[in-house]
């Protein structure tokens, strides 16, 4: 993962380079470290850990150099100490890198055969000794990045500052996303459009293989062989404005309780509300109706949201879905159809095993749609077809709004699909568009449950373990909740198809462990409330979260049973998704973790 920056500006760029870094921050936060160019020389900061530590050691001698490059890390080789931090650096070159070096060993190996001192266990210095290599044979500095570029294997973004030129950044990409940002009189590269909006909205962004020599008056990017090519230059319109805590402790707190003003705004944007029609805002360019199989794939929360979508499009179009984790998906060369449908869900639309898998799939000839959250997103830019979340950034690693709206769009879809293939009367579409209007207004009255949670979270925050079970859609949602609580909390926790739980997790199961059973009062409940007994009678404490019939009808002993409004039971993972994140949020709060940036982990994963 890791986030890149690099800047020729004006003026001193060390704050820049810093704000900037900050934006990137979702990408992971091990350390972070910068490069200017102080005088001719390069001049390296670096700290362990989060920003702020950085920010705190530039205080008080912050450099003055025009040119620099930034970077936050999320390790990969090496442990997280300032030795690995980047940039890395020789006498020459400075490099930040986002990606992984997979043939690192051997250039290593030959390196230091050549001389090369290295100071770090990273696979990215070795980026730095090949680049010096090529200087120190008197290579200019363009044609010994041009020179180094076909020796690298592996996914990268990559840019490079150089001793004694106060005009030059050089950047490349292949795998990794990198964007040129154009300023008045200075030029950016960062990861993503969101890293740079505070200073430009006109972003070019790098295609795969291509490499880009800027100054702050002139960038001419090349592609892998070496010749120059034109790259579009937009407006991708990201505000700087919106990525906020405003009065909230944390942003998962505010993301959360934004679930009812995005999920409104995401349905608007896919419904006509007063003829109860779904309207998708584009024409695909295919029939639902010849459409045989459609293949979803995604990572972590966005995975839960199509295992959960998975029921809507087999429940309402009749329509058979296979699921996959896009790290195993990519791998099992899975037999595809030309023409079927393949959906990619991911919020950051980064993530690089869901653009693998996106590539897959268009290599063999299906039909492509990604419901993402960053429309300038390197999945978005490359799908055929594009279902945006308008969740707004989600800073927060432990996804919540995001999942929500990924719902919403995928519910849509699946009516749609239904509705294409003849399965759904106007009726039928009709009572289900009524039932998503009122989804938003659901969510707003579950979130009045916080209290409740608060103390729920007290009672459970020492515990070992944490299950949760659910049946039909409660299924993919418990193991969403398991997720959110294990992410940020660090308690144990699974999740399980109800059904399952005599065939292994029932052991897990005695006094000390709180059992989660989400269970909407629908056809399944009396069988949920069965898997109740089992637990019960083995001493399990049951936190219930049902409706008010559910609650009337499960005479069992709670150790808290949480009451949602009632709902037609089709739509409820959106509602009920909301007492898991709260639980998981005090949770975490209780057991004092970093809830926004929990240990280990990185909002968007850009390695494999
Ligand atoms: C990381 C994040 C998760 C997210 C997953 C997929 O693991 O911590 O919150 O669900 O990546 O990310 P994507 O951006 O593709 O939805």
């Amino acid at each position: 993962m890791c986030g890149i920056v690099g800047i020729l500006g004006r003026g001193p760029v060390v704050g820049q380079l810093v704000a900037s870094l900050k934006r990137l921050e979702y990408r992971g936060y091990d350390s972070a470290g910068l490069a200017t160019l102080e005088g001719l020389h390069i001049k390296l900061r670096r700290a362990e850990g989060k920003l702020r530590n950085l920010e705190e050691r530039l205080r008080y001698c912050p450099p003055e150099g025009h040119a620099g490059i930034g970077h936050t890390r999320w390790a990969t080789h090496g442990k997280p100490t300032e030795s690995n931090a980047h940039p890395h650096a020789t006498e020459n070159v400075a490099v930040v890198h986002n990606g992984i070096i997979e043939n690192f060993r051997e250039l290593r190996a030959e390196l230091e055969r050549d001389g090369a001192n290295f100071r770090s266990e990273t696979d990215t210095e070795v980026v730095a000794h090949l680049v010096e290599s090529y200087l120190k044979n008197g290579y200019s500095p363009q044609d010994a990045v041009q020179a180094s570029l076909p020796r690298l294997r592996g996914a990268f973004a990559l840019a490079f500052l150089f001793k004694g030129h106060d005009d030059l950044l050089i950047g490349t990409r292949k795998g990794s996303p990198l964007a040129i940002g154009h300023g008045n009189g200075e030029v950016y590269l960062g990861s993503d459009a969101i890293a740079l909006a505070p200073l430009t909205d006109t972003i070019t962004y790098l295609e795969d293989g291509d490499w880009a020599v800027l100054t702050r008056a002139i960038c001419v990017i090349y592609g892998a062989d070496g010749s120059v090519v034109q790259r579009e230059t937009s407006k991708p319109g990201v505000s700087s404005l919106l990525v906020d805590k405003e009065n909230y402790r944390h942003f998962m707190a505010k993301e959360i309780h934004e679930q009812p003003t995005v999920a409104c705004k995401t349905l608007a944007h896919y419904l006509d509300r007063s003829g109860e029609r779904v309207a998708l805002p584009l024409t695909l360019p295919f029939n639902f109706s010849s459409i045989q199989r459609i293949s979803i794939t995604a990572c972590g929360t966005a995975n839960y949201a199509g295992h959960i979508a998975k029921y809507w499009f087999e429940r309402l179009a009749r329509l058979p879905v296979e699921i996959d984790v896009a790290s195993e998906f990519r791998y099992r060369e899975a037999p595809l159809r030309r023409g079927d449908l393949a959906i990619v869900i991911s919020q950051s639309g980064e993530t690089a095993d869901t653009l693998a898998a996106l590539r897959y799939a268009k290599s063999q000839g299906l039909h492509t749609i990604s419901v993402v959250n960053v429309s300038t997103s390197t999945i978005a830019r490359e799908s055929e077809s594009v279902l945006p979340t308008l969740a707004g950034p989600e800073i927060g690693v432990a996804s919540t709004k995001a999942f929500i709206c990924q719902l919403m769009v995928l519910a849509v879809l699946a009516v749609a699909a239904g509705k294409e293939r003849g399965k759904l009367l106007e009726i039928h579409e009709s009572n289900l568009v009524r039932e998503l209007i009122e989804v938003p207004r659901l969510i707003a009255a579950a979130l009045l449950i916080e209290p409740q949670i608060e103390k729920l979270a007290g009672d459970i925050a020492d515990s070992r373990d944490v299950l949760y079970l659910g049946r039909g859609t409660s299924a993919p949602l418990a193991l969403e909740g398991a997720l959110k609580l294990k992410e940020i909390s660090y308690i144990h926790s699974e999740g399980y198809a109800a059904g399952e739980l005599k065939h292994g997790p029932i052991a897990l199961i005695d006094e000390a462990v709180p059992v989660v059973m989400i269970a909407p009062y629908d056809e399944l409940f009396e069988k949920t409330v069965s898997n109740m007994q089992e637990v019960a009678a083995r001493g399990g404490k049951i936190v219930l979260i049902t409706d008010a019939k559910g609650a009337l009808e499960a005479t069992l002993d709670t150790l808290m049973t949480i009451v949602l409004p009632e709902m037609v039971a089709n739509f409820a993972p959106m509602v009920y998704a909301i007492p898991l994140q709260l639980l998981a949020y005090h949770a975490a709060l209780v057991r004092g973790a970093d809830v926004d940036q929990p240990r280990n982990l990185a909002k968007s994963v850009t390695v494999e």
